[in-house]
């Protein structure tokens, strides 16, 4: 395959990895550029993408990325490199305090900027969290809907407006809803095919009311009370204690929360989680995404001058922070928070980039956890 035709064939295929592809040719000396796109570099990757094993038009196998797994030396060399780095890469303690106090501020105009174009709507979750499946679709699941039913009968004599056959969902730090309105949109898709009148209720908070704008004024947001679906969203910083809105305040079968957490700084991650934790009712599940320790943003931001707040946490080029987790620091909040471990696991890939020829080690953390 010629580079022109190699940079239009990645142009097309792997647009969602990639926004810039250009093509040079200075006497002979042909060269292809490949840019990530800040969206999937920044963002954790779809996994909607096409499948791996898919071919070039010249039957050329490719495959944009691999799982990966690290050993302890590798865990261990990253972890020097970032040692080794740290104080070249340390943020200014009076520059710390400001980027805390303006948090909100900052992902305020994070969303100005980018309104609803920044993150890909996360149409993986369903494959990816099964139960999510189960609870919203598959109504004669006795494993789940059970549990959730029964639930509902105990408290029905002080929850307003829940039936038996009710179901409600949360997502914490929801942002434009990337999230939970793809799931919005399904769900009263199913419920109009079946004219099944289950009730649904949906709620999401953020603490950016610049997002929640975004999101209200969303189509699927707006259709969905016609087909019977319930939506809520409230200013929620899930930092402050004793906040919880009421209309999520130990109501949820199922909290969403989705590269939040990584959002806070990790003196405020314990009130957050114990907040996030109390949102689930007695059975509820609480499904979670986010950065890992070593994700090669992490080693990016580790690498550059006046980035590391402290050890893990990092500022970003537009203001807002990010931590990277390890599962033992996650283990340690959940169960704290009086939750039960489903699943707590390392999401590891290698992701190629041929133009490059360089190879970007991406590592996200997935966990479930119950509410007893
Ligand atoms: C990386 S975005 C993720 C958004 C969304 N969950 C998604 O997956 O597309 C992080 C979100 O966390 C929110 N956030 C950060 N700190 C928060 C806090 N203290 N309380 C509530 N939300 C917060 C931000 O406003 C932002 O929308």
């Amino acid at each position: 395959m010629n580079e022109l035709t190699k940079a239009a064939w990645y142009s097309t295929f792997y647009r969602n990895i990639f926004t810039e592809v250009s093509y040079s040719n200075n006497n002979n000396n042909s060269k292809v550029t490949l840019s990530w796109n800040q969206a999937a570099s920044e963002s954790e990757f779809d996994d909607s993408l096409p499948h791996p094993r898919a071919t070039t038009t010249q039957n050329e196998p490719f495959q944009p990325w691999v799982s990966d797994v690290w050993s302890e030396a590798e865990k261990e060399e990253a972890e020097a490199l970032l040692q080794r780095n740290k104080s070249l890469c340390a943020l200014a303690p009076e520059k710390a305090v400001f980027f805390e106090e303006a948090a909100r501020k900052k992902w305020d105009l994070f969303y100005k900027l980018n309104g609803n174009r920044f993150f890909k709507d996360r149409n993986y979750l369903k494959k990816v969290f099964p139960e999510l499946t189960q609870l919203l679709f598959e109504r004669e699941n006795e494993h789940c809907y059970t549990a959730a039913a029964s639930r509902r009968q105990q408290d029905s004599s002080t929850v307003e407006n829940t039936t038996n056959d009710s179901l409600t969902v949360a997502e914490v730090g929801c942002g434009v809803g990337n999230s939970i309105l793809p799931i919005i949109e399904q769900v009263y898709r199913k419920n109009k095919e079946t004219k099944h009148k289950r009730i649904f209720h949906f709620v999401a908070t953020d603490f950016s009311p610049v997002a929640l704008d975004i999101l209200q004024q969303d189509r699927r947001y707006i259709k969905a009370p016609t087909y019977g679906v319930r939506v809520n969203s409230a200013v929620w910083d899930i930092t402050l204690p004793q906040s919880i809105p009421t209309c999520v305040n130990g109501l949820a079968d199922v909290t969403i929360v989705l590269f939040c957490l990584s959002a806070i700084s990790p003196e405020k991650q314990r009130q957050a989680v114990g907040n996030i934790a109390n949102t689930l009712r007695p059975g509820g599940t609480l499904i979670f995404r986010d950065y890992a320790r070593y994700d090669a943003a992490q080693m990016k931001l580790g690498l550059s001058k006046q980035k590391q707040i402290s050890p893990n946490f990092y500022l970003k080029h537009n203001g807002t922070r990010c931590y990277y987790f390890s599962i033992e620091e996650l283990k340690e909040l959940f169960v704290n928070a009086g939750l039960e471990q489903v699943e707590l696991q390392y999401i590891q890939r290698k992701y190629m980039n041929r133009g490059e020829l360089s190879v970007r080690r991406r590592v996200w953390v997935q966990a479930r956890y119950r509410k007893p």
